[in-house]
């Protein structure tokens, strides 16, 4: 056999294997074989020796013509494989931005958090400031100077949680208007609201609950009337419950407050005509309210002959069940997220 044919015959066995290659490891192994020190080729040219001086080139010439044909082969085998790899990692790589997204699922405020920024909302834009007060309270102050002295009977309206003989949990939000009064000084107007807990010693059922949540307003200033007070009375129950409402003040009675008034706010479900959400008689009550009695406000340092006073006092829990038609005071602290989603 020819020298060429030779050649020619392990070029034909690298094109049938070459194709077959699929990475860049048995391509570099084939290489090895083909092109390496014990390749075909190397054992071609150990036949030089036998040859003539005259026969030596041309033999030569042609085992490196073969060889370059089969390394143009490699080269080309080695970019083919190397765009495949790409495309293979591009491939892999690949977004699709139209597969749906990570889902979060958000949470939201709690309904009594809420409802306590709405009224704060309301009573900011009408120039009050947010106060907040001990929890654990003295009986001083939820008390004695709110003109209910020990042993009063009125005590027994807020059935109290004592720790010790002079400190309690706060059973209303009012200690905090004494606090202020003392802070202040006795000489400078007052326009606070305070929300926060309160507790009283109650067996939790469908409408009480031994810890719930009030807001208090206090006002105290010159020429301070009944009138404000009816007037903010007014805006904060359109506020909470509808531009349509109305308002009715009751003579009622607490001992912080002289005159003290009750206040209904029209039924929203018959209009005032009369449900059984209203019992009939076409009004709900929200809240206690009244002109802050003489006695208090001397105590904690104001000359009642100049300075006058007006405070209210609601519970969250029952503006927002009234709002949102709630039917059990416990599902604002049992935290069932079906209760919770509803208001999101
Ligand atoms: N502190 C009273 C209560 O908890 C409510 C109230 C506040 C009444 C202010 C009048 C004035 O029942």
């Amino acid at each position: 056999m020819s020298i060429k044919e030779q050649i020619e015959l392990i070029i034909q066995e690298v094109k049938q294997q070459i194709g077959l290659l699929s990475s860049m490891n048995e391509l570099n192994e084939m290489k090895a074989k083909y092109l390496g020190k014990s390749s075909p080729f190397g054992h071609l040219m150990s036949q030089m020796k036998t040859l003539s001086n005259e026969e030596k080139p041309i033999f030569g010439q042609t085992v490196n013509e073969g060889k370059s044909v089969i390394a143009d082969m490699f080269e080309q085998t080695k970019a083919l494989l190397e765009q495949k790899a790409i495309e293979a990692k591009l491939s892999n790589e690949t977004v699709d931005v139209t597969l749906p997204g990570v889902k979060f699922s958000l949470g939201s405020k709690h309904i009594l958090s809420k409802t306590i920024e709405e009224i704060e909302d309301l009573f900011i834009g009408m120039g009050y400031s947010v106060k907040e007060g001990p929890e654990i309270e003295k009986d001083l102050y939820n008390f004695e100077m709110l003109n209910l002295p020990k042993g009063h009977p009125a005590r027994d309206m807020q059935d109290t949680f004592y720790i010790t003989e002079e400190t309690l949990l706060r059973t209303h939000t009012s200690p905090v208007q004494v606090r202020t009064m003392l802070e202040t000084g006795g000489n400078k107007p007052i326009k606070i609201i305070c929300p926060g807990k309160v507790y009283r010693r109650d067996d939790d059922d469908l409408t009480h609950s031994h810890q719930f949540t009030q807001i208090e307003a206090l006002v105290v200033d010159k020429d301070v009337t009944l009138a404000d007070l009816k007037g903010t009375l007014l805006v904060l129950a359109q506020k909470m419950f509808g531009e349509e409402r109305k308002i009715r003040l009751r003579p009622s009675y607490f001992p912080f407050t002289e005159p003290s008034v009750e206040v209904d706010v029209s039924c929203g479900q018959c209009g005032g005509k009369g449900c059984s959400m209203c019992k009939h008689t076409g009004w709900i009550e929200i809240l206690g309210a009244g002109m802050v009695n003489n006695a208090v406000l001397e105590a904690s340092g104001y000359d009642s002959s100049q300075y006058q006073g007006f405070a209210l006092g609601m519970g969250i829990e029952r503006i927002a069940i009234l709002k949102y038609g709630i039917d059990d005071i416990r599902a604002f602290y049992t935290n069932d997220l079906r209760f919770n989603r509803q208001f999101k």
